[in-house]
């Protein structure tokens, strides 16, 4: 097991990684765009297909693999998935992934494309399509997908059936993906393929850097629309280009992205059309009404307003302040911020310059709409339900989600806490469902501001979160 507290990356490693991500024809279910017009929702309908439909990147593996991973399991399961249905089989690999079916076609995952030919190529959705009440809910954060596991049965499987492998396949053995399911490392592979390239995106052959790796939990996209700057940190400015960064892999060259920046547009169309689910539980009114109170005079300033017309304050809050983990903000060094506010992706149009803070020295308080289903909580995803958000003291130390069951009383995962990862557990992806919060990047501290609340205002406050 890893017991470094500090993951380097060398990016030389790195030119030979990457599969990861995007994505391209049903209109999803979850638009809500009252106040767009038909060609805004042309374009967000266009964008969601984009993502499924078309991969951006080289193919991670094909059907065959898909369809043997199963031979690689722990025995026990592996034992289970040979006497049952291809179609068993295929969801217990769902299930062990963290994948689901595509809501407009139930026959192909969201989070892969796949092709004619049966080629599976990541997109967007591994990490920004998750489930709400148990169903697929593109643009929810996808707080079960094992990356990290999924590669190495991948690569164990291609070398059993003498495929060749490809980039994320021997990417994964010099950089973690990610160590608990449902966050990544993703920051870091943005870091690195950007590494490659000078400002206009023309690949280069860089000197190895290093890389500080840690895990990270995906924002929904559901807030996307009232963001002005992206990210836990808000160093960028909202802008479609921004969305291609993780198109960097060496086969796409500057002109691919002059290509397919008009797609993007679709794309950007596509998660701002976004709009945040209902909770569909009970709610006591009255208690959510005194919640509301107390939100507006305890936590509005930071985090806005939600009657509409709403307010969203975009305010960032220095880490002294915040004291939440602080890997994610060192390891995005002023150097990294001011390459990007100099390429191609902070220019929205050839003279349009975008603002970047190259050193924002704190995060950014999100809008906190549909919060009650993007579990878990704080940038690093280290807080299981919004009950331990408010509750600083009672947060669990070692934790993991115990069924899909969303938790009506806290509020978000269902888990059970531990006082240690159980050493003799031997299925990677179960010792890697336990998120420690005592490892590198992982800490659960800060945001102490619940802690004036008394309980029942707590209770009220908690309430009134489900609301929005
Ligand atoms: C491997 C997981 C992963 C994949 C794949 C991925 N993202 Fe993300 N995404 C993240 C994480 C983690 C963050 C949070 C980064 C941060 O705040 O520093 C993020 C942040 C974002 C944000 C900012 C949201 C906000 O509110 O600040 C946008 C927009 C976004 N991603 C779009 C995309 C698009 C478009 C794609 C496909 C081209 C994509 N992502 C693929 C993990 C991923
Ligand atoms: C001084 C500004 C500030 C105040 C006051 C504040 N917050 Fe926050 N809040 C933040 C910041 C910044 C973050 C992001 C921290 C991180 O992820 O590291 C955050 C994160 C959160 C999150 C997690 C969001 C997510 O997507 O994981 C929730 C929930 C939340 N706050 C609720 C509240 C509530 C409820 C109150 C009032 C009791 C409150 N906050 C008061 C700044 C504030």
């Amino acid at each position: 097991m890893f017991r470094t507290s500090v993951f380097i990356f060398v990016v030389s490693a790195a030119s030979i990684l990457f599969s990861c991500c995007v994505a391209s024809a049903v209109p999803p279910k979850n638009i809500d765009t009252p106040t767009q017009d038909d060609e805004e929702t042309q374009r967000a309908m266009s964008g969601y297909r984009l993502l499924v439909d078309t991969p951006f990147l080289k193919s991670d593996f094909n059907q065959e693999v898909f369809d043997d991973l199963w031979k690689v399991w722990p025995a026990k399961l592996s034992e289970i998935a040979r006497s049952a249905t291809p179609a068993v089989r295929r969801r217990m690999a769902f299930q062990r992934y963290g994948l689901t079916a595509r809501p407009d076609n139930p026959d192909k995952p969201l989070q892969y494309v796949v092709d004619a030919a049966g080629n599976w190529t990541m997109n967007c959705f591994a990490c920004h399509g998750g489930k709400v009440y148990g169903k697929p809910f593109p643009g929810a954060p996808n707080n079960r997908f094992a990356l990290q596991t999924l590669t190495e049965e991948v690569r164990q499987t291609k070398l059993q059936n003498g495929i060749p492998l490809a980039r994320m396949d021997l990417g994964s053995l010099v950089i973690p993906l990610g160590t608990t399911n449902g966050t990544t490392n993703a920051v870091v592979f943005g870091m690195g393929l950007m590494h490659l390239r000078d400002k206009d995106l023309n690949v280069l052959v860089s000197p190895p850097k290093r890389f500080v790796h840690h895990d990270m939990d995906a924002p929904a996209w559901w807030s996307f629309y009232k963001r002005p700057s992206l990210y836990i940190d808000g160093f960028a400015q909202k802008g479609h280009r921004g969305l291609m960064q993780f198109l960097m892999i060496p086969e796409n060259d500057r002109q691919f992205f002059l290509e397919h920046e008009e797609e993007f547009q679709d794309v950007y169309s596509y998660i701002s059309s976004l709009r945040a689910p209902a909770y569909n539980g009970e709610i006591d009114e009255p208690l959510a009404a005194r919640g509301q109170l107390l939100f507006e005079s305890k936590c509005s300033q930071c985090h806005g307003t939600y009657e509409s017309p709403s307010v969203y304050p975009n305010i960032r809050i220095d880490l002294n302040d915040i004291g939440t983990d602080p890997v994610r903000l060192n390891a995005l060094e002023v150097e990294g911020r001011v390459k990007y506010s100099q390429s191609w992706f902070a220019h929205a149009g050839e003279d349009m310059e975008q603002e970047t803070v190259v050193d924002p020295k704190g995060y950014v308080a999100p809008p906190l709409d549909g919060i009650w289903a993007s579990a878990p909580y704080l940038h690093n995803g280290s807080i299981p339900t919004l009950w331990h958000l408010l509750n600083p003291d009672s947060r669990p130390k070692v934790w993991r989600p115990v069924s899909e069951r969303f938790d009506e009383k806290l509020v978000g995962i269902s888990i059970e806490e531990v006082s240690e990862v159980p050493a003799s557990e031997s299925d990677v992806v179960i010792r890697r469902s336990y998120f420690d919060t005592r490892k590198f990047g992982k800490s659960n501290k800060g945001h102490d501001y619940p802690a004036e609340l008394s309980d029942s205002e707590r209770k009220a406050v908690l309430e009134y979160l489900k609301t929005l």
